[in-house]
């Protein structure tokens, strides 16, 4: 392992391995599960292989926080033993974290052969400070900087079929849950796609549902709680009538939201 990294490893109850932030403390990952979250939390519910095994070949992903790689590992399992392939772009303000990922342990399991190929890419994209790596029959384009700049920055931006939303938590990095930010997001989302987020807050799903996304309960993993899913075209995992109403209020104050609303849909 580095040791001269400040980036602290830590194991997770999977045997997977996590990196904990030396600026705040929080870790990249639940400590349940690294390699777990990445498959449940967002590979599946981002419904990638569903859509690779109805035909669609080529699906583009937003990976917001690449840190170790894992959410790109899982998406690629996702998707073997299917015809399509990943056209990623993927956000990482720290070098120094992925620098810190490639000296992790990996064992010998399914974590190691997938996230394999991510680590030969993320070397060499580290190496030349960004760029874009093959991943499996896909491609990978990773993009150092702020997340909010860079994706401002996209000149031609793609419409995304899938966003992993996986920044450090509101307390500790507001700044990628913010409203500028997230309808950055959506206006990059195609007509069929879906976020997912570990993060349940009701500030956070509102302002994805004002932004223009339906929003619905994402998965719990381990013993963490729902998370959430946004998106469009999808029916979402629906809330309880409650806290829909209550979405739709904090969303858009002054609306009436009516009896029974569940999945919530963008209101205007
Ligand atoms: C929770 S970790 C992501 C874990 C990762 N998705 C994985 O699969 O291993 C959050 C990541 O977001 C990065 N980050 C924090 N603020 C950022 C920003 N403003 N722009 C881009 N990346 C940021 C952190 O450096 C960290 O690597």
């Amino acid at each position: 392992m580095d040791s001269t990294s400040r980036w602290r490893a830590e194991r997770t109850a999977d045997g997977s391995f996590t990196l904990v932030s030396p600026e705040h403390g929080e870790a990249c990952h639940s400590l349940a599960g690294a390699w777990t979250q990445a498959g449940e939390r967002y590979a599946r519910p981002c419904r990638l292989r569903e859509r690779a095994l109805a035909g669609e070949r080529r699906l583009a992903l937003l990976d917001i926080g690449t840190g170790l790689g894992l959410n790109l590992a899982a998406a690629l399992v996702e998707l073997e033993g299917t015809d399509a392939t990943l056209d990623v772009l993927s956000l990482e303000r720290e070098p120094e974290v992925v620098r810190a990922a490639l000296a992790l342990p990996l064992g010998d399991g399914e974590l190691a052969r997938a996230v394999t190929p991510v680590r030969k890419g993320l070397a060499a994209a580290l190496a030349a400070g960004g760029g874009t790596f093959a991943l499996g029959a896909g491609r990978v384009r990773l993009v150092f900087g702020d997340a909010r700049r860079t994706l401002a920055a996209e000149r031609e931006p793609p419409s995304f079929d899938a966003v992993f939303l996986d920044p450090f938590s509101p307390k500790v990095a507001p700044e990628l849950w913010e409203r500028e930010f997230l309808a950055l997001v959506a206006e990059r989302m195609g007509p069929r796609s879906v976020l997912s987020t570990y993060s349940s807050a009701v500030l956070v799903r509102a302002t994805l549902l004002a932004v223009g996304l339906s929003v619905g309960l994402g998965p719990r993993v381990g013993a963490k709680s729902s998370g959430t899913l946004a998106g469009r075209g999808f029916e979402l995992p629906p809330f309880d009538p409650r806290t829909a109403r209550r979405l739709v209020r904090k969303a858009f104050p002054g609306a009436n939201p009516a009896p029974g609303a569940e999945s919530v849909g963008p209101f205007s």
